[in-house]
C-alpha cells in the first residue's frame, strides 16, 4: 500500500498515524529521507529488524544506521562527544551520519549494531521522516529500501518496483514523500576521540566537516565502505565455536536449531526470522555459560539464513583473522 499526499514532501497526519501504528506492530514501513528511501523498523524490536534484512535479501548483517527524532534522542543511543555535538549542531537535521560508542543501555537491538559496541546515528530532515519519527516515539534502524544489490530508491515508485513481493506482508506501507531531494546515502563519519574517519563519503564533504568543527576527517576516500563489520573476526565471542553441529560434546554449549534440541535455540519452529533476531543474543548467552566451546546447529542457506551463516562463519573464524570479507 502507497500513502500518497496531495504535497508528498510534507507530512499527512493520517499517513503518519497509521504508519507509526504499523511500526509499533513489528512491521516495515518504508520513510522518504532527503537522501533515499528507508526500510524502517523499530529499532528495540529484534524480529522487525530481522524482517528488515528477510526483505532486503541481504546475504550479511551489516550494521544499520539508527534514525533518531532530534540530537536529545541520540544521547539515549550514544556517547556524544563534545565533537559528535559540533557535528551535530552543524548538519542535523541532515545527511550526516555519525558512528559513536554505543550506550550499554540504548534501547536498540544488537542486531541494529551486528553486535558492535558502536552505533550509526543520524537525524534526517525529510518532514515526513520528521514527523514520522516524533509519532513513533522510538529510533528508527533504517537501510536503503532496495534489494541487496540494487540501487538505492529515490522514489516511491522505485520501491514499489524493487518490494513488490514483500508489500503488505512484511512492509506494511510505503510513505510516498516524493522525490529524494539529495539522492545520495549521507556521509557517514565515524568520531573517534578528537578523530574523525570517514567510512562514506555522501552529500555532506570533508571540508564543509572541517570548516565546522576544526577537524577534517581522514580516511578511505574511494567510497567503499570500511565497517568494521566487514572484518571477518568481529563478532567472535570468547568461546570458540565449531559449526553444523548435530550434537555436543562434553565442553559445548549446544545453540540448536529446528529440530536440533540445545541448551539454547536459535528458533526451535525453524523460524529464519526468529533466528535472525535471536542470533547475537543467543551467542553472548551461549559465551556466558562459561564452555569452551559453541556448537550452533546447521541453519538453512537459503533467504535469511544466507545472513545468519555469514555471521556464523565470522564468530568461527579464528580471532586472528581481521582480513576484510566483502
Ligand atoms: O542516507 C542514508 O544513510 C540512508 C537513509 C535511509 O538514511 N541509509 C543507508 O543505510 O544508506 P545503509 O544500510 O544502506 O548503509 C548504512 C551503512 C552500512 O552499510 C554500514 O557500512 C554503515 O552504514 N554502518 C552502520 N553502522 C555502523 C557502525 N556501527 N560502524 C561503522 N559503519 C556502520
Ligand atoms: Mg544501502
Amino acid at each position: 500500500m502507497i500513502a500518497s499526499a496531495p504535497n508528498p514532501q510534507k507530512a499527512h497526519p493520517d499517513a503518519i498515524e497509521k504508519a507509526a501504528h504499523i511500526l509499533k506492530q513489528g512491521r516495515l514501513v518504508v520513510m522518504p529521507t532527503e537522501t533515499v528511501y528507508g526500510l524502517a523498523a523499530d529499532a528495540g524490536n529484534a524480529q522487525a529488524v530481522a524482517r528488515i534484512f528477510k526483505v532486503k535479501g541481504r546475504p550479511s548483517f551489516n550494521p544499520l544506521i539508527c534514525h533518531v527524532a532530534s540530537p536529545k534522542d541520540a544521547e539515549a543511543l550514544v556517547n556524544v562527544t563534545p565533537l559528535a555535538q559540533k557535528l551535530m549542531a552543524a548538519f542535523w537535521p541532515g545527511p550526516l551520519t555519525l558512528v559513536l560508542e554505543k550506550r550499554p543501555d540504548a534501547p536498540v537491538c544488537d542486531l541494529v549494531s551486528a553486535g558492535l559496541p558502536s552505533l550509526a546515528i543520524r537525524m534526517p530532515s525529510h518532514d515526513v521522516a520528521r514527523a514520522l519519527l516524533k509519532a513513533v516515539g522510538c529510533p528508527l534502524a533504517a537501510p536503503s529500501a532496495n534489494r541487496s544489490g540494487r540501487i538505492s530508491p529515490t522514489e516511491a515508485s522505485h520501491v514499489t518496483q524493487d518490494l513488490a513481493d514483500d508489500l503488505g506482508k512484511d512492509v506494511g506501507l510505503i510513505l510516498d514523500g516524493g522525490p529524494c531531494i539529495v539522492g545520495l546515502e549521507s556521509t557517514i563519519v565515524a568520531v573517534k576521540g578528537e578523530a574523525l574517519v570517514l567510512l562514506r563519503p555522501g552529500a555532506i564533504t570533508a571540508d564543509q566537516i572541517a570548516n565546522a568543527c576544526g577537524v577534517r576527517p581522514v580516511g578511505d576516500q574511494s567510497g567503499t565502505i570500511t565497517a568494521p563489520g566487514q572484518m571477518l573476526s568481529h563478532y567472535a565471542p570468547d568461546a570458540a565455536v565449531r559449526l553444523e553441529a548435530k550434537t555436543a560434546k562434553h565442553d559445548e554449549v549446544l545453540i540448536g536449531f529446528g529440530p536440533i534440541k540445545g541448551d539454547l535455540s536459535l528458533s526451535e519452529g525453524g523460524d529464519l526470522i526468529e533466528a535472525a533476531a535471536r542470533l547475537f543474543s543467543c551467542l553472548r548467552s551461549a559465551d556466558a555459560m562459561g564452555k569452551k566451546k559453541i556448537a550452533v546447529a546447521p541453519v538453512p542457506r537459503h533467504g535469511l539464513g544466507l545472513a545468519i551463516n555469514d555471521r556464523l562463519r565470522r564468530a568461527a573464524a579464528p580471532k586472528n583473522n581481521m582480513e576484510a570479507s566483502t
